[in-house]
């Protein structure tokens, strides 16, 4: 625990970005859910057998019969993490003057497309787009769009679609089983590849058992089978819906494909039987992946951020409709309208949860997804957003509790809040390390008015 005044100066050390925290200064860390959650004994025995052979080890056919027994694809290559597997896969696919389209494309996702060289176009349906809005399946691509999208480019100049399910940067909503059926048909009918980033895929099937009909009687196990089904191929960082802390995998249909992924695994990552992870990596994600399809796992894990939906719906709180597999997004611009898109209201919010309570969420809006025009002007992000992430088999219901008193209690205060001003920043991913000043704008004003009163 940190006091409010020490957690102010530490704010104030870390430029106002709480990425560049220290993690013992948090409380409650809701940063990320990648990497964070507890392993399971199972996961830690597992690691004890991983077997650190360079060439053939055991632990990378027990990775690979798991990963094939739920996605059916027979080339499976593993990466560090989901970022390595995207800039394998965009660095063959992609270049300039070719497309990449999504539901909405993850940060690191869109990074690795925009450093291959192509464009990365988020198609997601109109039900997404508005956050108080409550709908099944706000992750959902728009169909119509899509089409009309391909039309006007040419099919070949598309060279993917890539579905993110459940779709983080669009608050953790998921994606139907019928969206990706149609959408893997669209594809098909025009050549073109369909992928998944699978990262939160049974979070996803979980969502899909519980609202769509048709598929509450089948197993959690039963409905991902189906939903790799339709893909041509997939990513995936273990880090998520895998409960490791480190890892991935590159899976697809594909042999050419497969083959030319391999080549590029060998030069940035590792020979193939290990591809950047060590044997033990292997095992925990192989047994991660059996235990993460437990139905009564993934109950409390929805139910639990449910009711931190709860929480704040007593007080009329403005966040994303309904919450996520694995976060709830504050809606930073109805929560601080006075906070205009150039002074990053959603940055501005996360600085404040961490000063009135020491949780630690991140920005998702215009420093995470902001753009230069030709000029230097922003062009914003869709929705300014505070992720509030949740590491998994980790917080308890007390925690939450805590969690919703913070943001309750900020809430009432909120017209003290101001904006922020970027220092330093980096082209790429900016948000990681950007170092930001409190906007005095404001500030300013309320003194002048109170000198002229
Ligand atoms: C949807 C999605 N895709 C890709 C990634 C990248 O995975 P990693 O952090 O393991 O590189 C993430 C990580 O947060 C993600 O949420």
């Amino acid at each position: 625990m940190t006091s409010r005044s020490e957690r102010e100066q530490l704010l104030q050390d870390a430029h106002f970005n709480p990425f560049l925290l220290r993690a013992k200064d948090v409380t409650i860390d809701l940063l990320t859910d990648s990497g964070t959650g507890a392993m399971s004994s199972n996961q830690w025995a597992a690691i004890m057998r991983g077997d650190e052979s360079y060439a053939g080890s055991e632990s990378f056919y027990r990775f690979e019969s798991v990963i094939r027994n739920l996605t059916a694809m027979p080339f499976i290559l593993p990466v560090h993490q989901g970022r390595a597997a995207e800039k394998i896969l965009f660095s063959i696919t992609g270049g300039p003057g070719k497309y990449v389209l999504s539901n909405t494309l993850f940060d690191t996702t869109r990074a690795n497309i925009e450093v291959a060289g192509a464009t990365g176009v988020d198609l997601l349906c109109p039900e997404g787009k508005q956050p108080s809005l409550i709908a099944p399946f706000k992750g959902n691509m728009d169909e119509a769009a899509l089409e009309n999208f391909i039309n006007d480019k040419g099919a070949g100049n598309i060279s993917m679609v890539i579905m993110t399910v459940t779709n983080n940067s669009g608050g953790g909503q998921p994606v139907s089983m019928a969206n990706i059926r149609n959408v893997k048909k669209i594809c098909s009918g025009y050549g073109i590849p369909f992928f998944i980033d699978a990262c939160r895929f049974a979070e996803n099937c979980y969502f899909i058992k519980t609202r769509e009909p048709g598929f509450q009687d089948r197993s959690i196990l039963e409905i991902a089978q189906e939903l790799f089904s339709y893909a041509d191929g997939c990513t995936m960082s273990a880090k998520k819906d895998a409960f490791a802390n480190i890892g991935g995998f590159l899976a697809m249909h594909n042999k050419a494909l497969a083959d030319e992924c391999r080549n590029v695994l060998i030069i940035t990552e590792g020979f193939p039987t290990y591809g950047g992870l060590a044997g033990r990596d292997l095992e925990a994600i192989a047994t991660g992946l059996e235990e993460i399809v437990q139905e009564d796992y993934l109950a409390y894990r929805i139910r639990s951020i449910a009711y931190l939906g709860e929480q704040l719906d007593k007080e009329g709180i403005p966040y994303l409709k309904p919450t996520g597999g694995h976060a709830l997004y504050l809606d930073a611009k109805a929560f601080l309208p006075h906070i205009p898109v150039d002074k990053y209201p959603a940055q501005a919010l996360c600085c404040q949860l961490y000063i009135e309570g020491g949780v630690r969420g991140v920005e998702i809006g215009s420093v995470m997804f902001g753009k230069y025009d030709k000029d230097g002007k922003l062009i914003p992000a869709a929705n300014e957003l505070v992720r509030l992430a949740f590491p998994r088999r980790m917080y308890t219901q007390s925690h939450l509790d805590y969690v919703a008193e913070v943001i309750v209690q900020l809430y009432h205060s909120r017209s003290q809040i101001t904006g922020l001003i970027i220092t330093e920043e980096t082209p790429y991913l900016r948000h990681f390390t950007a170092k930001f000043k409190p906007d005095t704008t404001k500030i300013l004003q309320d003194d002048l008015q109170e000198i002229a009163l």
